[in-house]
């Protein structure tokens, strides 16, 4: 699901603004009934009816305490994905978008424990996994069943549960805020480089975008020894990324065979294509390969309107493999590299936590290069 289909969807559902500090009186939807709460009292931002960004709520609920196998965070961070947008807008494709409490990325400190829980202890920093159940080895579609932000309650709250078996601890040198705009875009782009395309020292990597996924992959890639060539629709975005450490960009609006430009800039092509885009460039995407090359299939774009052609998968031996995010072990990788090479994801623009709906907003219009962050209270 691509850009153009998040604002249509958005813009038509779109009403009023949130109704700031509203209290949740008694219990309504599953996820509220039923569970014994603490004492304190404490703020979430909840998916409205009829779901749009617009529409968000922000309430005041008795914090929930945790049940077994549960934690209850004091969260310090969280920020906002592509996907983030479908489903505060009720629209995305993969959950049956059963979460009241959106966001999939966060991080905070422990603060009580629920029956059971002994992979952390209060006090922790921790960070969650967007697929609490896929620890590690191969990801299975039953991950989808339990899925952060989604199809159970994520991040956007003062006070959130989670459950302990998709926590992972922050390392000493990683922040709360850095940490917290990795579980998708980070462990996603993590899986692909590493884990899937076992990028090497001097081999070339082309990232679509300047998005969330493309920056830190471009991140990701540059640490690791690699070229990194880049494609955006705004040269002032290009600008920033050679900035952040690109060696070659090229601008796809003004270049509509950039796959060619790509190939041509590089002396023969790329080894690895992160992309973030999808179906629609995929075409393009191959004819910057080069030989042997591995794509990464992480955006969701939707079929265009032609069905791609996919030059060169054959004659060029090209690899196409398609990821859903990576599973715990992946971002305890990633985390352990975050802090051995002191690497900073970036983030572009920073709301305060009761400023939520303006933080989607500023994802829907795409001037972001990064990660936009919400700081909590
Ligand atoms: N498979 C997975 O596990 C996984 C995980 C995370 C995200 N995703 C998907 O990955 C995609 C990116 O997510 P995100 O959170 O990084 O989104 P984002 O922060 O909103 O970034 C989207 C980026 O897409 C770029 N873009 C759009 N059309 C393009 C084109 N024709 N060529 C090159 N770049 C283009 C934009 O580049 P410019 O503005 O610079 O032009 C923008 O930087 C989404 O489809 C999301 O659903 C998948």
């Amino acid at each position: 699901m691509d850009r153009r289909d998040f604002l249509t969807v958005a813009s038509a559902t779109a009403a009023g603004g949130a109704s700031l500090g509203a209290a949740e009186t008694g219990a309504t939807a599953g996820q509220r009934s039923g569970r014994p709460t603490t004492r304190e009292r404490s703020r979430v931002w909840r998916i409205g009816t009829p779901p749009s960004i617009g529409n968000l709520q922000l309430t005041t609920r008795d914090t929930p305490a945790p049940q077994r196998g549960e934690v209850l965070v004091r969260v310090v961070a969280s920020s906002i994905n592509a996907r983030d947008r479908g489903i505060v807008a009720g629209f995305f494709p993969i959950g049956a978008n059963k979460a009241s409490i959106p966001l999939s990325e966060g991080a905070g400190e422990v603060i009580a424990l629920g029956e059971g829980v002994e992979e952390v202890a209060v006090g922790d920093r921790v960070t969650s996994c967007h697929f609490p159940e896929w620890t590690e080895g191969r990801w299975r579609p039953s991950v989808y069943e339990r899925d952060i932000g989604n199809t159970l309650d994520g991040w956007l709250g003062e006070r959130v549960i989670l459950p302990a078996r998709g926590l992972v601890r922050l390392p000493a040198g990683v922040s709360y805020e850095a940490a917290a705009t990795l579980a998708s875009s980070g462990v996603t782009a993590w899986h692909a480089l590493f884990e899937i395309a076992q990028l090497r020292p001097g081999q070339t990597v082309l990232s679509l975008g300047t998005g969330g996924v493309s920056t830190i992959g471009m991140q990701l890639a540059k640490q690791a020894g690699a070229r990194v060539v880049v494609t955006s629709s705004r040269n002032d975005k290009l600008a920033r990324m050679r900035e952040l450490g690109a060696d070659l960009t090229v601008n796809y609006r003004d270049t509509p065979a950039w796959g060619a430009r790509v190939a041509e800039l590089t002396g023969g092509g790329v080894d690895v294509v992160l992309e973030n885009v999808g179906r629609p460039t995929l075409d393009e995407s191959m004819n910057a390969c080069a030989p042997g090359a591995c794509i990464v299939m992480i955006g969701t774009g939707p079929l265009p309107k032609e069905l791609p052609k996919m030059p060169g998968f054959y004659q060029k031996n090209l690899m196409l493999k398609a990821i859903s995010n990576g599973s715990r072990q992946m971002f305890a990788d990633l985390l352990g590299a975050m802090a051995a090479n002191r690497l900073q994801p970036v983030i572009d623009k920073t709301f305060a936590f009761e400023e939520a709906i303006a933080a989607f907003r500023e994802m829907e219009a795409g001037d972001h290069i990064g990660k936009v962050l919400i700081r909590h209270p």
